[in-house]
């Protein structure tokens, strides 16, 4: 695929959604990226999210997400959900802008359901892995920017910003194990994981992660972007 893929990671209030939108804004503004669109070589620069990437995955998120006392989920029914949620991202949306070339900028992918069913919940690793490998069709994304943050700290921030959603209610520990899982990942991916310190002010979480990009864009496009 000649697209790239670039995923947003972390705990509840980490500070994704504010950075991705950031980072779309900054590449907007880059020569090299404007070059680069301009020439047709990146044809389009999209923003995207899991669950809620497609039609369907808004009802799926709406499943996932509003508290409804009334409907029970159980884990493993949680899993499929946001498999199905990820298995028609990637038809509908992912693969056909990375086949066109296309950036894709999403807010969380699969180290999402590591962290959250298999480490959070506790379900079989092999399994999410499996199940990730079915809905993504291989694709892992090019790079990960992975908010590192104490889940204290985010839920405290998440709270600030209002009522908290069916996952978001899930208590301390379990957020805890989340913020585990994300470690353990960075600590094996280290190719395609960067973690970035969020808590720190959001401009300079916003320069760290312009930093990283611009090395990113000279290394995948060294054909195409003259070094100066
Ligand atoms: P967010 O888009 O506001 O971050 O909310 C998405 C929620 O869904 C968040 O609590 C993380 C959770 N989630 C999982 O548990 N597993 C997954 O695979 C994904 C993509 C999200």
């Amino acid at each position: 695929m000649q697209g790239k893929l670039i995923v947003f990671e972390g705990v509840e209030g980490s500070g994704k959604s504010t950075q991705l939108v950031r980072l779309q804004q900054w590449l907007a503004t880059q020569p090299s990226f404007q070059k680069l669109q301009s020439a047709g070589i990146v044809p389009d620069l999209v923003s995207t999210r899991e669950p809620g990437g497609t039609n369907l995955g808004k009802s799926l998120r709406a499943l996932l997400l509003d508290h409804q006392p009334e409907t029970a989920l159980g884990a493993r029914a949680e899993l499929l959900l946001y498999a199905a949620d990820r298995a028609q991202h990637i038809e509908e949306v992912i693969v056909p802008m990375l086949q066109a070339g296309s950036w894709v900028l999403c807010d969380r992918f699969i180290d999402s359901t590591v962290a959250y069913q298999g480490y959070g919940r506790g379900l079989s690793l092999s399994l999410i892995e499996q199940l990730n490998d079915i809905a993504t069709e291989g694709i892992s994304g090019d790079l990960t920017i992975w908010l590192k943050l104490d889940a204290d700290q985010g839920l405290s921030r998440s709270r600030r910003r209002g009522t908290l959603d069916r996952m978001e209610q899930a208590n301390l520990e379990f957020h805890q194990q989340v913020q585990q899982g994300f470690e353990t990942l960075a600590e094996r991916n280290p190719d395609r994981i960067v973690a970035i310190d969020a808590a720190a002010p959001e401009d300079t979480v916003a320069q760290q992660i312009q930093i990283i990009m611009e090395q990113k864009l000279k290394a995948w496009y060294r054909k195409h972007l003259p070094t100066s």
